[in-house]
């Protein structure tokens, strides 16, 4: 089944960078939030990014403009009535999910298929939740989605024939590109990145170098675009940290058990770009490294 409209649940970071994706990509999209609030904000977040690429001259004026018109944004499921494929990027909690396919899967056409945008949550538990597990697939978007080209598409062992494909075809229209896999917790990305980032964790730790000694490492030794502490950052550590508590959780393997250092950062709100200070503190341009969490840093006086 060709898909032709979409339309997105949640609009906070992985949400709106789906719903922009999507709306650039000239399919008409339907936003749905909890609070006019919550749609005012994701509405900002994704002007501002394609402010940013009009800024750059990445996108053209009349490309953001139709970009945003293509975008309905608002409250009501009933918007959600005439959409092909609905991508949920809500809060990771499955009761959450539960609650909102509950809520909007009375609007939907029969035909309609489902996708969820979780990273570590079982996509075959998802479905059993709703009335079309056939129809339901994972659709694995990464941060920030409207630069990263990949999608995880995953298929549970209940998904119809032709539904995969149809959500492939769709990443592929999204100008990204698809990868396959079985709903295997932290599919394929997540299940080698995962270890990663909690080891650069560990290694702060442990001491075995600076913040930003540990991050050059990794990003002129390895080529990698950013340092795992910065990836951390980015990626958010209260996410991180409840990722890597569902994949231990499936697996009880050490190498997906949080470091004590992550926790802590949990509890005191450093969660990285998002609340201004993870393992580099936001406030300044560059970003200065957070030395004060591995007690290198000093204590004002
Ligand atoms: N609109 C359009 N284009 C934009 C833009 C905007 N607002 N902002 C930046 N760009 C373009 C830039 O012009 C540039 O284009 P060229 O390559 O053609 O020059 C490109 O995007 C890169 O931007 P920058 O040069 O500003 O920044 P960068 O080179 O530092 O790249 C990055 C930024 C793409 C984020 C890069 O650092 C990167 O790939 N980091 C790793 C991110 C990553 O690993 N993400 C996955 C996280 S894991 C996840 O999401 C899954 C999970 O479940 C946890």
């Amino acid at each position: 089944m060709p898909i032709r409209k979409v339309g997105v649940l949640g609009c906070g970071l992985m949400g709106s960078g789906i719903a922009q994706v999507a709306a650039q990509s000239g399919f008409p999209t339907a936003v749905l939030e909890a609070t006019p609030a919550l749609v005012e904000a994701g509405m900002k977040r994704i002007t501002r990014f394609l402010d940013g690429g009009v800024a750059k001259g990445k996108v053209t004026p009349a490309d953001r403009d139709a970009t945003l018109q293509r975008l309905k944004a608002g409250t009501d499921p009933a918007a959600l009535a005439d959409c092909d494929l609905v991508v949920e990027a809500i809060t990771e909690n499955l009761g959450a999910k539960r609650e909102t396919f509950a809520r909007i899967e009375p609007h939907l056409k029969a035909e309609t298929i489902l996708a969820s945008n979780t990273s570590s949550l079982s996509i075959t538990e998802m479905a059993a939740a709703t009335a079309r597990p056939t129809r339901f697939v994972g659709l694995h978007f990464f941060n920030p989605v409207p630069l990263m080209k990949l999608v995880e598409v995953v298929r549970t062992v209940q998904t119809a024939p032709g539904v995969e494909e149809s959500v492939a075809e769709f990443a592929l229209a999204l100008g990204k590109t698809p990868i396959r896999t079985t709903d295997r917790t932290g599919f394929i990305v997540n299940r080698l990145l995962v270890p990663y980032l909690l080891d650069a964790i560990r290694a702060v730790e442990e001491g075995v170098g600076s913040i930003a000694d540990i991050d050059a490492g990794m990003k002129l030794g390895c080529g990698h675009p950013m340092g795992p502490l910065t990836l951390n950052d980015l990626v958010g550590i209260d996410t991180t940290y409840s990722i890597s508590q569902i994949m231990f959780d499936e697996f009880k393997e050490k190498r997906f058990a949080a470091p004590p250092l992550m926790k802590r950062m949990v509890m005191a709100g450093f969660l990285g770009r998002k609340s201004g200070r993870g393992f580099y503190d936001y406030a300044t341009e560059p970003p200065k490294p957070n030395d004060f969490l591995t007690g290198l840093g000093e204590v004002s006086r």
